[in-house]
């Protein structure tokens, strides 16, 4: 496979192909992934809950990023490599976050992600002047889980809707590349997505409206205890190998049967 760049992933998203998103944050499942076909991988801060337990993402630091993207850099994935900036790392201004980029950027990622509305997008913009691709992430932004007041869906009235309008609309216009919607309702991502053409939007429980999806690799495998959010699918389900169910999950972005609008969507 060769290697997918930036401008492959905007001819993509040009020509309707959907992208598919895992996160992933070791050597063996980099692999697994990227033999599977999976477009780019998140190195995301998910790895808090997934990997060490934690009740949230906030204690997750930045040695820890570094740590988990260059074990799935040593691979040299052909997939896209995206690390998220955890929580802590870039809040306090544009010359800490380029900093907190730098690193990740040296641990092997290709482009770094970034929660948070409006006010992240000088952040965005003095990154993207100085090479470094940003992901931004709207929606809800588990980083701020406490003032949000829980894992709960964004954007559902009129206000927060044209709120979230404007604030995609703000990133985009900083520089950002691509964006993460989590949790809004099906018609607010798809209406972002068609306003905002040379944006690759990639949701997780945002409808099918959008041009990639996402999941933690570890939902998807029907891996933990406790209830899932309704936006996942397990795709070990149908047995097999776990090379299988990551080709599953593959072909079902590819061919846009999954999400379901009547079963993970809002
Ligand atoms: O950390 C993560 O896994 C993420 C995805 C859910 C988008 O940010
Ligand atoms: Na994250």
């Amino acid at each position: 496979r060769t290697a997918i760049t930036l401008p492959k992933l905007r001819e993509m998203r040009a020509r309707g192909e959907k992208i598919a998103m895992l996160t992933c944050y070791d050597a063996t499942f980099a692999q697994v992934l990227d033999e599977a076909g999976v477009d780019t991988l998140l190195v995301g801060d998910s790895l808090g809950n997934v990997l060490q337990g934690r009740t949230s993402t906030l204690p997750v630091t930045l040695a820890d990023m570094a740590y988990h993207t260059e074990c799935v850099a040593r691979v040299q994935p052909a997939a896209w490599l995206i690390a998220d900036m955890p929580f802590g790392s870039y809040e306090n201004g544009k010359g800490v976050a380029l900093d907190s980029a730098v690193t990740l950027m040296r641990a092997g990622a290709r482009m770094v992600k970034i929660e948070g509305g409006g006010w992240t997008a000088e952040i965005v913009s003095h990154l993207v002047a100085r090479g470094i691709p940003v992901c931004a992430h709207l929606g809800l932004t588990p980083q701020r889980v406490h003032a949000i007041g829980g894992y709960r869906v964004q954007g559902k009235d009129a206000d927060s809707g044209a709120a979230l309008r404007r604030e995609a609309r703000e990133l985009a216009e900083a520089g950002a590349a691509m964006m993460v919607f989590e949790m809004v309702p099906a018609a607010l991502a798809t209406e972002i997505t068609n306003d905002n053409p040379e944006l690759m939007t990639i949701g997780i429980g945002a409808g099918g409206g959008t041009s990639g999806q996402v999941l933690v690799l570890h939902d998807m495998l029907g891996l933990g205890s406790g209830r899932k959010p309704r936006f996942v699918r397990n795709f070990m389900a149908e047995g097999g190998s776990i090379a299988a169910a990551i080709g599953r999950y593959v072909a079902a972005v590819k061919d846009g049967s999954f999400p379901q609008a009547d079963v993970h969507t809002y």
